[in-house]
């Protein structure tokens, strides 16, 4: 009988156009923790209507700003793992190889991937609250985090008002056309693989369901099973690191070390 793998290999390899949805669960072998795995899960730590939302930021702006700090630091303290490595190196196997991702973390193009559609902002992208007016991250550098975690924002040089994370918060929309984009690559592709995200989070969860309803494959890598397992035409519950080096290397791609 096939492996998993093999079955995936057998199922990229007629696509010229790729697309590849990821969540959280990709950065997890980084060291980037999760938000809803039970016990390391950031919500099961943190509650999101208090870091997560507009009305968080403008009742409790300290809060909120040095825990996105945090997580700053924390996704540059860690390195892109053989799963990022493996789909920037994959992309040169397709014609088209579209990497939408959940993660504000910048690791697929740490990675080397260039054709990333950020659904959910970056981490890396600070804008001022009231004009979105960019703010320089460097400015940042020499701010501590106290143990009470709470760091004041910094003012917009421009407007004066509060400088906030560049990430979707809930309820709020996401960036100008990237859902678009995203929507326009599904609609478009022969294959979409999908790693690491739990699929309860729309508009994202709905890229999947609506490959699946043109009759496109989906694959999905996961170690849990998720509400989209049961619609993927193959399952794979396998972490994302080991799965995506075998996938690239049947698809005949070769792996560059990790770094
Ligand atoms: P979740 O934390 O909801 O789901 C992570 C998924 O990754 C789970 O299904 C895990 O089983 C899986 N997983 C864990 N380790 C893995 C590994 N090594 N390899 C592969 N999979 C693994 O994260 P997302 O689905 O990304 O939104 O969550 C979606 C959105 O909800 C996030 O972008 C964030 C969050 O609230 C915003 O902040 C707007």
């Amino acid at each position: 009988m096939a492996s998993e793998a093999d079955r995936i290999v057998q199922v990229l390899s007629p696509a010229s156009r790729v697309v590849v949805l990821t969540g959280a669960g990709m950065s997890q072998e980084s060291g980037v923790p999760t938000f809803r795995d039970a016990q390391q899960g950031l919500w099961s730590q943190y509650d999101p209507m208090e870091l997560a939302t507009a009305h968080a930021f403008r009742h409790t702006p300290n809060r909120v700003f040095g825990w996105y700090l945090w997580r700053y630091r924390l996704v540059h303290a860690v390195r892109p793992h053989r799963g990022h490595l493996a789909l920037a190196s994959m992309a040169a196997a397709f014609k088209e190889f579209t990497v939408v991702t959940q993660n504000v973390d910048g690791l697929h193009r740490r990675a080397g991937s260039d054709d990333v559609i950020e659904l959910h902002g970056s981490l890396d992208r600070f804008r001022c609250f009231d004009g979105g007016h960019p703010f320089d991250a460097s400015a940042l550098d020499g701010v501590e985090i106290p143990e009470s975690g709470e760091v004041a924002p910094p003012s917009c040089d421009v407007c004066g008002s509060s400088i906030r994370p560049g990430v979707v918060w809930f309820g709020e929309t996401l960036p100008p056309g990237a859902f678009e984009l995203a929507s326009q690559q599904v609609s478009r592709c022969e294959v979409l693989l999908v790693v690491g995200t739990s699929s309860v989070v729309y508009p994202a969860a709905a890229l999947p369901e609506m490959a699946a309803g043109r009759g496109v494959p989906v694959v999905e890598i996961n170690p849990q099973s998720t509400p989209l397992t049961a619609l993927a035409t193959e399952a794979w519950a396998a972490p994302a690191g080991d799965a995506l080096a075998r996938i690239a290397r049947g698809v005949g791609v070769a792996l560059p070390d990790e770094g």
